[in-house]
Order: C-alpha cells, then sequence, then structure tokens
C-alpha cells in the first residue's frame, strides 16, 4: 500500500513536470516551490501532512558523524535553501540533514537572469547564480525564529562577496562565522562555486592554508574551551588530483572535520541539451562518475580521518549506494530532488534499503566495507 502511495505521488510530478513544470522560467518555478514549502512549513497540520505522505521511516540505526545522529544518509545539499526559508518542511520531506546557503556577509543580487538553465535531455542544470543572498543578518534572524521546530542538523555554508578582494577574503568568511556560529550544527567553507570570480583560487595551498588556520582558530575561541563544532570544506570536481592532495594534506594539519565533494563543474561532457554552451556549474547526472571517483580517491588517501560528504548526480537509492560504497559518510542531493519531486527522499531510502536487505547489509554505514 505505501510503496503503491510512493509510486503514484511520483508519476503525478513526473507527470505535472513534463506537462506543466519544465515549461516555465526554472528560476521563478524554484521561487514559487520555496514560498509554498515555506507557507507549508509554517503550520503543525500541513507540516504533518508532508510528514505522512513523503517522510521515510528509516529501519537502520541512525549514522554517528561529526558527534551528530542523522537519521540516515541523504541531506539537501547547499544553494536550495540559501535563506532558511523552508527548514520544517523540509525536514518533513524527510531530509536527515539541510545544508542552508551559502551566504555572505552583506546581501548581494548575484548574477543577471537568466542564470539557471534546466538540461532536461541530460537530468543536468546549470546555474550561474553567482551567490544571490540577503545576507548574513537575515540569515541569523531566520535561524533564531526556527528555534526548535526543526531537530535534524542545519549546516551553514559559508561564502565571500563578489565586491571582497581574494587577499581580504578571510575576513568574509570569519564574519560569517561569528555571527552564525550559535544558529549552525556544522560550517561549511564554500570556496568552491564557479561562478564568482577566482573564488576558487582559494583552494589553492597558500590562500587556504591562511583561511583554514585563521577559521580554526576562530571555532575553538567561540567553543569556549568545549569541543569546536565541525568545519568541513567543499571543493571543486574540476581540480587535478595534485590539486585535491593539497587540500587533503591541509585539511589534516588543521584538523578540518570533513570535505564535501563536489561542487558543480565547469566540465562539459557528452550533453545533449540546447543549453550545454550556458556559462556556469553544470550539476546533475553528467556529474555523477566525476565525483564518486573523487570520493574514492579522498576516502583511500586519508586513511579514515576525515569523514566524506558525497554530493553529484544523487537520483537514486543506487545512487546514495554508490557514493557510500566509495567511501561517503553522508550524501546530499540537489539536481535530483529537482527532477524527482517531494517523494525524492522517500523513494531513494527505500531503493537504498531493499538493495541493503539483499546484500545482507544491517547498518548504512558498512556498506563501505561490504559487511
Ligand atoms: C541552482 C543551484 C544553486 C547552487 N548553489 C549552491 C550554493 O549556494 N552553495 C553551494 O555550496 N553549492 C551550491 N550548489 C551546488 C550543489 O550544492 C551541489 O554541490 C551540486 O549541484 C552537485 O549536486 P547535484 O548533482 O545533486 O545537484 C548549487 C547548485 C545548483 C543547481
Amino acid at each position: 500500500m505505501l510503496k503503491f502511495s510512493v509510486m503514484w505521488l511520483l508519476t503525478m510530478y513526473d507527470g505535472l513536470y513534463r506537462l506543466f513544470l519544465s515549461r516555465f522560467d526554472p528560476e521563478t518555478i524554484h521561487h514559487v516551490s520555496i514560498d509554498l514549502l515555506s507557507g507549508a512549513g509554517q503550520f503543525p497540520p500541513s507540516r504533518k501532512l508532508l510528514s505522512s505522505a513523503f517522510s521515510p521511516r528509516p529501519t537502520y540505526v541512525p549514522i554517528q558523524a561529526f558527534g551528530m545522529s542523522f537519521a540516515h544518509p541523504l541531506g539537501l545539499a547547499g544553494g536550495f535553501d540559501k535563506e532558511a526559508r523552508c527548514l520544517p518542511a523540509l525536514q518533513s520531506l524527510g531530509f536527515s540533514f539541510i545544508e542552508v546557503g551559502t551566504v555572505t556577509p552583506q546581501p548581494q543580487p548575484g548574477n543577471p537572469s537568466p542564470r539557471l538553465f534546466r538540461l532536461t535531455e541530460d537530468k543536468a542544470l546549470i546555474n550561474r547564480m553567482g551567490f544571490p543572498s540577503t545576507g548574513m543578518n537575515i540569515l541569523v534572524n531566520r535561524l533564531q525564529k526556527i528555534g526548535n521546530h526543526v531537530d535534524v542538523p542545519i549546516f551553514v555554508s559559508l561564502g565571500k562577496n563578489k565586491a571582497t578582494a581574494l587577499q581580504d577574503a578571510v575576513q568574509d568568511y570569519t564574519a560569517s562565522l561569528n555571527l552564525l556560529h550559535a544558529y549552525g550544527d556544522a560550517f561549511v567553507v564554500n570556496i568552491s562555486s564557479p561562478n564568482t570570480p577566482d573564488l576558487r583560487k582559494l583552494q589553492t595551498r597558500d590562500y587556504l592554508a591562511e583561511l583554514l588556520e585563521r577559521l580554526m582558530n576562530e571555532m575553538r575561541d567561540l567553543a569556549r574551551g568545549g569541543s569546536p563544532k565541525p568545519l568541513l570544506i567543499k571543493i571543486a570536481p574540476d581540480l587535478t588530483w595534485p590539486e585535491i592532495d593539497d587540500i587533503l594534506d591541509l585539511a589534516l594539519e588543521f584538523v578540518i572535520a570533513g570535505i564535501i565533494a563536489t561542487n558543480t563543474t565547469l566540465e562539459r561532457p557528452h550533453l545533449h541539451s540546447s543549453y550545454q554552451n550556458e556559462a556556469g556549474g553544470l550539476s546533475g547526472q553528467p556529474l555523477r562518475q566525476r565525483s564518486t571517483e573523487i570520493i574514492r580517491h579522498i576516502h583511500q588517501h586519508t586513511d579514515n580521518k576525515l569523514l566524506i560528504i558525497g554530493v553529484g548526480g544523487v537520483f537514486t537509492g543506487d545512487d546514495v549506494w554508490e557514493k557510500l560504497e566509495a567511501g561517503a559518510s553522508l550524501v546530499q542531493a540537489y539536481t535530483g530532488f529537482i527532477y524527482k519531486g517531494p517523494a525524492f527522499v522517500k523513494t531513494a531510502l527505500a531503493q537504498l534499503e531493499s538493495r541493503m536487505r539483499d546484500a545482507g547489509i544491517t547498518q548504512y554505514q558498512s556498506i563501505l566495507s561490504g559487511s
């Protein structure tokens, strides 16, 4: 019965998507979805309705990572709910953790529209949003108001303003970290968006060493003698292996908690859509394999000392399995959620758990070792 209703919801969304949603400007649809989710999340009855229709009931023990508990491996990637407008509804849709942001210290409009393109034939998106942000003060107000309405871990993604020179970027990251520290469970340094000029240069050794040193000092000060909250770095998929190894060395040196692999790619693998030459970062299915390769590389080169959150092209339970099997402890998705709709988490988790049962695996964390 449950299986039937999930299938029905998916078919409905698929039909609706083909007939209606795919004909409108993707960014307009995004804003409408955020408004609807924000409205639905405000009232206990609508939250309950969303939960009962879409929230999965995981059958395995929660994952322990970063000193927190995650009901299952699948969370929401950065960039969907940049301003924390719909956290209660996103929790009701079953995500086990949610990354808000990327937030910049000062408000900024981002790049001119159009800046988001749907490559339906390729199950992909291209975006050149350029960190549109209402700024850190508004995000703090939102997170304060949410209070105890959300109990999944909240990760906060930090970025820099476009107008901030690269050599002053550290100040942007530390300013947001200071203000938001009390309201996030973990923090992500986003140095891998392809849409803010020169941002990716922060991934190079000299810039990154200074950035990580300052942020980790700040984290320790903010912890006031307790354990610092986890800090993660989100990396680009377009780095070479030696560049990735440099980042891993620094992450180990500064005792960073983990790596999020990966952001969108500037590569254009074989694509079919007429939007394929739009400038910006490509996400979705064409990114899946590269992101998994990077996860495997990080896992093999860091001897389990860094936790990995795998992201890139996750649409199904098999895709979640692939990332966990490559070495990720948790997985995130963005594009898969856009294409699959509100039943995304429930369906992917049902597929993952069915595969685990077939393989005789009794814990999410055992997928990696195959036992
Ligand atoms: C429209 C859009 C906006 C995004 N904005 C951000 C962002 O603000 N911060 C960030 O770290 N990643 C951002 N991302 C990247 C995603 O978090 C994710 O790393 C990437 O899309 C690959 O995952 P996917 O294939 O599941 O989409 C964005 C992606 C899209 C499609």
